[in-house]
Order: structure tokens, then C-alpha cells, then sequence
């Protein structure tokens, strides 16, 4: 108790410098990682009653049958994962705001979203840590109007005890899998933002990439459906895998840490150290950004300081550049 109300009074000092160093010259948050609302974006299709079908799947779902609320996560692949237990399937609709079922953001695969996260084959000690910091204010996230950072801190303060370790062991035993392309590119899809991610606008175009990774499903509209399958293409500068890849094997010379001797020679995650590879590199730069800005600092955290403490806003792109690029 007494250490994490420490961690907690730890991060609150650290939200008041960041604040206070915000005023001066503090850059501004990497837009692409915590996109922020377009005013006049094109809006979602109307809920039209028709069924929607998704490739290589058999099921169908109306737009009502995939909202999440009221209704079972609409379960395109059900042979991808084993049978979901209550609190990954069901939201519950009794509580007040109601829960959405786990599934629904993270998808049944557990394969998650750019503006959430992969589960699968993390396991169930560092899941259940995770959710812990969400609800103990550890992971309120650089942007705190951030609305799936909020919805996932409620979900936290709401799960019972036994249903999280029942969602733990459930993401746990999933075999990870990858639907991101990582391009290199000089250009990029000019972009809006749709809902809390990045898509490409309807009226096409491309502009110069900058200093920015650009993540996009490849079909809104799979995106919208919510198909676990959905293939993303992140378009990242040109050099910038492998100055990640020399970055994650050698350090930099002393700028940060070889990453494989906490996470795993491919980075595919050493015991209860997370998985890497293959993983959103939206999530991934908001977690480093997270890290080293004093806005995600549960326990552990402690062994990520001295990795991000001197690396720039570059470094971390072309590291999570780099490691969304990796097999899962
Ligand atoms: C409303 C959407 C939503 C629901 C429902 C939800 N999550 Fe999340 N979850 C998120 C978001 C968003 C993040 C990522 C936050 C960030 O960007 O740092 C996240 C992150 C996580 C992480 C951190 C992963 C990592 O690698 O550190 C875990 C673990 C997690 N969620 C578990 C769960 C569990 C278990 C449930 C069900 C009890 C659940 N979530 C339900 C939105 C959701
Ligand atoms: C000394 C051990 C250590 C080293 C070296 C290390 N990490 Fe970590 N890393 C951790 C631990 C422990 C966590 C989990 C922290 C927690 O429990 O919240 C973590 C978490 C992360 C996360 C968040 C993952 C998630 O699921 O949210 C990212 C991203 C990350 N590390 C990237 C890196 C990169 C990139 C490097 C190399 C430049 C690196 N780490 C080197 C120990 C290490």
C-alpha cells in the first residue's frame, strides 16, 4: 500500500513538472501517436439494418450487432481464439456507466487497435499489473482529454478480481499475430482522424512524411466493422527501421539500453517483460512517450527509465518503427 501510494504521489509530481515545463517550450505531443479530433471529419456510415459480411469469415452482423453495447462482441474469426469467458464476450449492461466487454475494444483475437492495445500471449501477471496501474491512476497516459485512455482506466475501476484474472488467462493463451505492413516512405496518406485513430482521407492525396509515422487501416470500413483481420500499413521515414534495429541491438553508445536483455533476443518478451514485435507502433510511442514523460510509472516502469531518459522524439519513432516491423 505504502509503496504504491509513493507511485502515485511520485507521478502526481511528475504530471506538475511536466505541466509546468509544458508552458516554456516542452514540444508539443506527437500528434500521429494521440491523434487528435478533426473538426468536420467525414463521419462513420449510417446504421443502416443490412448484414455485413468481412473476408474469410462466414458470420454477418447488422452495424447495431457490432456496437459493443447491449450485445456479445460480434466475433468475425471465432476460430482464431478459444471460447471467451463472460467479461471478454459480455458487457454488463447493470452497471452504471455500463462495462464494455474487453473483447470489444481489444477484439476477441486480442489483437487489439492502434488507439488500445495487443493482449495476446502477454501474461496473465503482467496483465493483471497493468490493469492495476490503470485503476491506481499509474497509466493516465500524456493526454489526459484521451478518451480509450479514459474508457480503459473506468474498465479497470470496474472489473471484479476474479474477471480479470479469468481476462488475463484468456489474452494470455492467445498465440499473437500481426496485421501491420511497416513501409518506408517519403510520403504519406494525407489523414483525418476517424473516431481515435488515423485513416486516410476519402479525397486521397499524399503529403511529405516528416517526422511521423503514418498508421492506417488499409479499409476504413473492415475497421469499422471491427474485423480482427483488418490489415494496417504504418508508412515510416525512410532509414528509420534500421536506425531502430542498430538502436534496440547496441544502445547507441550508452544512449539507452540494449532492449533484448530485458524483452527477449527477438522481442518477443522474457517472462512477465512484454512483447515488442509486431505490436501497433502508435501504442508502442505513446508507451515510450508515456515512460519517459512521467505519465505511465507503475513499479516497473522503474526499469525503463534509464532506456528512454536521453532518447528524442526521433529515437523513439525509429525504435517502435523498428519493432512493429518484427514477426509477432
Ligand atoms: C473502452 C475500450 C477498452 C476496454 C473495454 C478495455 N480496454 Fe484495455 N486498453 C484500452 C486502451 C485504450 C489501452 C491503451 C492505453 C494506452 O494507449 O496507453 C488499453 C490497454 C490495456 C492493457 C495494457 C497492455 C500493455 O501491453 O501494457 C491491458 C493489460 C488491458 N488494456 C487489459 C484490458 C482488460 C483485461 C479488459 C477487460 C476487463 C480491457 N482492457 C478492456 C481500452 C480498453
Ligand atoms: C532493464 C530491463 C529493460 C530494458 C533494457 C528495456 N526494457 Fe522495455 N520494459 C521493461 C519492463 C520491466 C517493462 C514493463 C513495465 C511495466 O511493467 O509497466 C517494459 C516495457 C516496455 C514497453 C511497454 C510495453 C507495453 O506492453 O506496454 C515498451 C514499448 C518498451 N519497454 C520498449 C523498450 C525498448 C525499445 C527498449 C530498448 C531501447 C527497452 N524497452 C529496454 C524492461 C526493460
Amino acid at each position: 500500500m505504502n509503496v504504491s501510494r509513493q507511485f502515485v504521489v511520485g507521478a502526481a509530481l511528475a504530471l506538475i513538472n511536466a505541466s509546468s515545463t509544458l508552458a516554456a517550450d516542452v514540444p508539443p505531443l506527437p500528434g500521429w501517436a494521440y491523434p487528435q479530433p478533426t473538426p468536420g471529419a467525414p463521419r462513420a456510415a449510417p446504421d443502416d439494418s443490412s448484414a455485413k459480411h468481412v473476408p474469410d469469415s462466414e458470420a454477418a452482423f447488422t452495424r447495431a450487432q457490432i456496437t459493443g453495447r447491449g450485445v456479445p462482441v460480434a466475433d468475425w474469426h471465432p476460430t482464431d481464439h478459444p471460447t471467451m469467458p463472460d467479461i471478454v464476450a459480455q458487457p454488463k449492461t447493470q452497471l452504471n456507466p455500463p462495462l464494455l466487454s474487453c473483447g470489444y475494444c481489444h477484439l476477441p483475437s486480442g489483437g487489439g487497435r492502434p488507439e488500445n492495445a495487443s493482449l495476446a500471449g502477454l501474461t496473465p501477471n503482467y496483465i493483471r499489473q497493468q490493469v492495476l496501474a490503470f485503476k491506481d491512476g499509474e497509466r493516465p497516459g500524456s493526454d489526459p482529454r484521451r478518451g480509450p485512455q479514459t474508457s480503459m482506466i473506468a474498465v479497470a475501476k470496474a472489473v471484479t478480481d476474479d474477471e480479470l484474472t479469468q481476462a488475463a488467462a484468456y489474452f494470455s493463451s492467445i498465440k499473437p499475430a500481426s496485421f501491420i505492413k511497416v513501409v518506408e516512405a517519403e510520403t504519406a496518406p494525407k489523414t483525418y482522424t476517424a473516431g481515435s485513430i488515423l485513416a486516410k482521407l476519402p479525397t486521397g492525396g499524399t503529403e511529405p512524411i516528416g517526422n511521423r509515422i503514418i498508421e492506417v487501416p488499409d479499409e476504413l470500413e473492415r475497421f469499422e466493422l471491427r474485423d480482427a483481420h483488418t490489415p494496417y500499413t504504418a508508412y515510416v521515414p525512410v532509414g528509420s527501421i534500421k536506425k531502430g534495429a542498430e538502436l534496440a541491438a547496441a544502445g547507441g553508445g550508452g544512449k539507452t539500453l540494449v532492449c533484448g536483455i530485458c524483452h527477449g533476443p527477438d522481442m518477443r518478451g522474457l517472462g512477465d517483460i512484454p512483447r515488442l514485435a509486431g505490436r501497433s507502433p502508435s501504442y508502442l510511442l505513446r508507451q515510450l512517450y508515456d515512460m519517459k514523460h512521467g505519465t505511465r510509472t507503475d513499479l516497473n516502469t522503474a526499469l525503463m527509465k534509464a532506456v528512454v531518459a536521453n532518447l528524442t522524439d526521433e529515437d523513439m519513432l525509429a525504435l517502435v518503427a523498428y519493432l512493429a516491423s518484427l514477426p509477432p
